[in-house]
């Protein structure tokens, strides 16, 4: 982010962070929604703290978050409301063509409450990511995420990589065979220029963006959950154990 942020200021830009994944993780000391111009997180229901459906933006400038607040409701302004009658009145005004992005009452008071447990839940999943560490520190198959000492990792996923030069299966025997073993796993993410839409729209080839492709090939989300129970960790580490002994080339 130091450099992202200095390139921005040199050049005038406002940064605009997706921190989908990111409660609650920090960078040199800062927590993330306090880093960027503005900040959006997700609070879908697979996220680190959810609401079903929704997520949150944060920004230190009290004008945006006003205009947040007003375009994500009708472009109604809250501030007509106060001016003229007392809160709760009949009266509004409409300032701008707005949206209906607005977070129900409902989805808010989850949400208020999933936010008290967000720390708790992130001890559990960083035990859980270091029992991983620990187990696959001696299978060389198996590349892990790192996180540099002046960031906290939020773990929301424990992507790992295949060292596939190593193995005679590939990644998605790999899943196949957890699964069959009981074990659930996904891939975060498939590049979007593999996606058919954007290879017909901008001609994009597999090729055109080496890194991604060969990131794609090898990783692996392994579960990790707050109700993840120590028994289930271990299956989960004596499965992917077994299946790469058992593949080693
Ligand atoms: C990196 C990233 N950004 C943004 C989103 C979108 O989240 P939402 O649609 O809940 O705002 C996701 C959802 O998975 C994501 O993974």
């Amino acid at each position: 982010m130091t450099p992202i942020l200095e390139i921005a200021k040199a050049h005038k830009l406002y940064v605009v962070e997706d921190a989908a994944h990111s409660l609650p993780a920090s960078y040199e000391g800062k927590k993330m929604g306090t880093i960027g111009d503005i900040t959006c997180f997700s609070f879908y229901a697979t996220k680190t703290i959810t609401t079903g459906e929704g997520g949150m933006a944060t920004t230190e400038n009290s004008e945006w978050a006003e205009r947040m607040r007003m375009m994500s409701l009708h472009g109604i302004s809250h501030d007509a409301w106060k001016r003229y009658t007392k809160e709760g009145s009949w009266y509004y005004e409409v300032h701008c063509p707005g949206f209906k992005y607005n977070l129900t009452d409902i989805a808010a008071a989850i949400g208020i409450e999933q936010l008290k447990k967000c720390n708790q839940f992130w001890e559990v999943r960083k035990r859980i990511a270091t029992i991983y560490d620990e187990a696959f520190a001696n299978l060389p198959e198996i590349q892990l995420s790192f996180c540099r000492s002046n960031m906290q990792h939020a773990w929301h996923l424990y992507v790992i990589q295949l060292a596939l030069e190593r193995l005679r299966i590939n990644r998605n025997d790999f899943i196949k065979a957890l699964r069959e073993k009981g074990i659930g796993t996904s891939v975060h993410f498939i590049p979007l220029h593999l996606h058919p839409y954007y290879c017909d729209k901008f001609g994009y080839k597999p090729a055109d963006f080496p890194n991604a492709s060969s990131a794609f090939e090898r990783i692996v989300s392994l579960p990790i959950y707050p109700r993840m129970t120590e028994a289930d960790v271990e299956s989960v580490i004596g499965a992917v154990s077994k299946i790469v002994k058992q593949n080693r080339r």
